[in-house]
């Protein structure tokens, strides 16, 4: 069995280590620490039935893979603090922004490291992951970070080049399908419903859109079922090309782009 060791009790780190416990294939010994919200591990050892320290340091050389699940900001530090530590353990990190260069920079040369972005649907096991790998990943460690991921959705691997490029494609753009979530919630409310009727016809409206995407049906196949010539639904697309849909979505993925070179 082996051994994860977790720094971070936050969202992502219950929602990866919820996943984890779920796996059928292959069992994980965790144990969770963080920084010094002891309520917080309690409440994680008390939902998840797994080990909890807060002195991760005594953990970290007999573990065989550490898990990094804290802010951005604090992994350089932390990063440090772990180095002396590291034998040949699988370092694997969710932090935004931070990638396998920097990884593989800080910590010893040869270690294994990899970089992961899930989205927030990770709490519900339907993140779109992305995930790129160090250049001294071995296959082994490449299987045992798949049957991790399993757990929270489904993964794909890409360079680390494209993942910070499509970090805005998976992590973002879930807040602009709310955002169209809520502003076709508002206009329904305008026909005479209530916010959870309103709420319910549109959320179960993208998840059925979301399952014929699935199906591998292209958008446009799809769009075409929906709108026959002439009819209303091509009215209403024709709005949407008219305002410049395509465009804004580009433009709103940029802005996602520049906001990460200056932040990180
Ligand atoms: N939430 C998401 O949807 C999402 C998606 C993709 C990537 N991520 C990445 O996941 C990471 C964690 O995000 P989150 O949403 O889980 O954050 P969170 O809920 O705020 O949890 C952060 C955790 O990190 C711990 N921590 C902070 N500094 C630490 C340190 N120096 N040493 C040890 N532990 C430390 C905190 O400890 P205490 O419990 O003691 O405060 C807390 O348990 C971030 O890097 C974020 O970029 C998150």
């Amino acid at each position: 069995m082996q051994k994860i060791l977790t720094i971070g009790a936050g969202r992502m780190a219950q929602a990866v280590i919820s996943g984890i416990l779920q796996q059928e294939e292959e069992t994980f010994q965790v144990i969770v620490s963080n920084r010094d919200n002891l309520e917080r591990l309690a409440q994680v050892k008390e939902s998840y039935g797994v080990e909890t320290t807060d002195n991760w340091k005594k953990h970290l050389t007999s573990s065989d893979i550490l898990f990094l699940a804290i802010p951005p900001r604090e992994q350089e530090n932390l990063l440090k603090e772990v180095s002396p530590y590291i034998t040949n353990q699988l370092v694997f990190s969710v932090a935004a922004g931070v990638g396998v260069k920097e990884l593989e920079n800080q910590l010893p040369d040869g270690t294994a490291v990899a970089w992961v972005m899930p989205n927030t649907a990770a709490e519900i096991g339907q993140s779109m992951t992305l995930y790129a790998l160090g250049q001294h990943v071995k296959e082994m460690h490449k299987n045992t970070l798949e049957t991790i991921l399993r757990g929270i959705g489904p993964a794909q691997l890409v360079c680390e080049e494209q993942l910070h490029a499509l970090t805005p494609i998976t992590g973002s753009a879930p807040a602009f399908v709310y955002q169209v979530a809520e502003a076709l919630g508002k206009v329904a409310m305008t026909k005479g419903i209530e916010e959870d009727v309103a709420r319910k016809l549109v959320s179960q409206m993208i998840l059925g859109s979301a399952q014929m995407l699935s199906s591998g049906q292209t958008p446009k196949d799809l769009m075409d079922q929906v709108a026959t010539p002439g009819g209303s639904t091509a009215a209403g697309l024709k709005v949407l090309q008219v305002e410049g849909i395509e465009d804004m979505f580009e433009k709103a993925i940029e802005a996602c782009l520049d906001k990460n070179k200056q932040v990180y």
